[in-house]
C-alpha cells in the first residue's frame, strides 16, 4: 500500500486538511446540493451517511487492494469556511506509482478556483511523495471539470473508464 498519508497542505487561499470523521459535520452542509451530483452520480448524504462514509474512508481500503486513499477537505483560510474536497487513489505498478484524482465544489463557493487550486496543490504534494502518473476520469459533458483538467496539465485520451473520459498529463 502506499505509505505516506495525507499531510496538511496549504495554498495561498487555501489550507487541505487530511480528511477526519469530524468533517462530517460542515460537508454535509456544504455537498447539500443535488447539481453537485450530475456528473458523478449518487444523491447528497445525510450528516450520519456522510459521517459513516467518512469512517471507511478514514480506515482505507483492505491491505490485498494495495491501494491508498488520500482525501483532503478543502478550506478557505480567510474565514475558515470548507468549500469542498479533492482526493486521490493511488496505487503501485511494476514501473510507477500512479493516482488517480477528483475534486469537489461546494456550489456557492465555484467559480472561484478553488478546485484548480486545491488539486494543483494536492498534484504537487503526490509528485513529491514519488506519484508519476496521475490521471482523472472526467463525464464527456462535465465541462467545469474538463477545465479544472486542462488548467493541472492534464490532456483527454481515447481511453473510457465507465463511461467517463480518462485525463493524464502526457509522457514527456
Ligand atoms: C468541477 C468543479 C470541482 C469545479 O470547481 P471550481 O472550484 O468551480 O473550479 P475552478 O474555479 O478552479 O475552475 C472552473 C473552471 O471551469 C470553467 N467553467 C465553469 N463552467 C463552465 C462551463 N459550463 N463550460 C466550460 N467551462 C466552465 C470556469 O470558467 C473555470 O475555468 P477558468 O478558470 O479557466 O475560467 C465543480 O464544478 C464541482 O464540484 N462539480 C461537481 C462535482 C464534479 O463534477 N466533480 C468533478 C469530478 S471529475
Amino acid at each position: 500500500m502506499f505509505g505516506p498519508i495525507g499531510e496538511i497542505i496549504e495554498t495561498q487561499r487555501l489550507r487541505l486538511e487530511p480528511l477526519a470523521v469530524h468533517h462530517a459535520d460542515e460537508m454535509a452542509e456544504v455537498l447539500d446540493d443535488p447539481r453537485l451530483h450530475d456528473y458523478i452520480g449518487g444523491e447528497p448524504l445525510t450528516r450520519d451517511e456522510l459521517r459513516a462514509r467518512y469512517e471507511r474512508l478514514v480506515a482505507g481500503p483492505a491491505p490485498f487492494h494495495q491501494e491508498g486513499w488520500l482525501n483532503w477537505v478543502i478550506f478557505r483560510r480567510r474565514d475558515e469556511q470548507p468549500v469542498g474536497y479533492v482526493q486521490a487513489t493511488v496505487t503501485p505498478s511494476p514501473t510507477a506509482l500512479k493516482a488517480s484524482i477528483a475534486w469537489v465544489t461546494g456550489m456557492p463557493y465555484q467559480g472561484f478556483g478553488f478546485a484548480t487550486e486545491a488539486a494543483g496543490a494536492m498534484v504537487g504534494w503526490l509528485r513529491a511523495h514519488g506519484v508519476t502518473e496521475i490521471t482523472a476520469s472526467i463525464h464527456p459533458e462535465n465541462a467545469s471539470s474538463a477545465a479544472v483538467a486542462r488548467k493541472l496539465g492534464l490532456h483527454p485520451t481515447p481511453d473510457v473508464d465507465d463511461g467517463e473520459t480518462v485525463w493524464r498529463v502526457p509522457s514527456s
